[in-house]
């Protein structure tokens, strides 16, 4: 099942990093359902991967928030929008495959594995997992977050200097 999702994941996106969806955190599991699927009707669904990350910095602090406060339905509605965040826009993914060039698929991968873990959080609270275990996951998807960080950052910030959107200071 959920393998079955991460591969759905990936021949939706067409390794444009996963699925678009919105990120209003106020909505309910079903009309989210909703949203998700439908999300080539949203506009504008795609943006630069700057604000994408942004999203996901607070969307993991909100994941961590849940954990600590042991709100489980908080952290299934921020692990929800880590899970389907926006796509990148079309010039930088191109940007970014540019500079990468063999390397784009291991990128695509890293992720996947951030998408995997917000999975697996939902997953969990859906089967009443214990805070620990949620926290244990939690762990995994911030690991996610550095470890492409940590091989990618710097080269593809400096590849989207050119897109203009990426430009802008915080
Ligand atoms: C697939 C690779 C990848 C993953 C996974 C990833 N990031 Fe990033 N992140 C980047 C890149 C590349 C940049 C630099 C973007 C730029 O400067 O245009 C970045 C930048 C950021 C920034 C700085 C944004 C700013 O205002 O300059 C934050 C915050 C951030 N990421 C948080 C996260 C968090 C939290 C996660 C995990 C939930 C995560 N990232 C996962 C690649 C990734």
């Amino acid at each position: 099942m959920l393998a079955a999702r991460r591969l759905r994941s990936i021949v939706v996106s067409g390794l444009v990093l996963t699925v678009g969806c919105t990120q209003d955190g106020d909505v309910t599991p079903k009309t989210d359902q909703i949203l998700s699927n439908n999300a080539e009707l949203q506009a504008p669904s795609n943006l630069p991967l700057r604000e994408i990350m942004r999203g996901l910095e607070a969307d993991l602090a909100a994941v961590a928030h849940g954990i600590w406060i042991a709100d489980h339905e908080a952290v299934r509605t921020a692990a929800n929008r880590i899970a389907e965040h926006p796509k990148v826009i079309p010039e930088q993914v191109a940007a970014i495959q540019a500079a990468l060039g063999g390397e784009f698929p291991a990128f695509v991968q890293q992720d996947l594995a951030v998408h995997g873990a917000a999975m697996d959080l939902i997953e969990a609270v859906d089967a009443s997992r214990t805070t620990s275990e949620l926290f244990d996951i939690f762990l995994r998807a911030q690991q996610g977050c550095m470890s492409c960080h940590s091989s990618y950052r710097a080269r593809v910030a400096e590849a989207l200097t050119d897109t203009g959107s990426a430009t802008e200071t915080p």
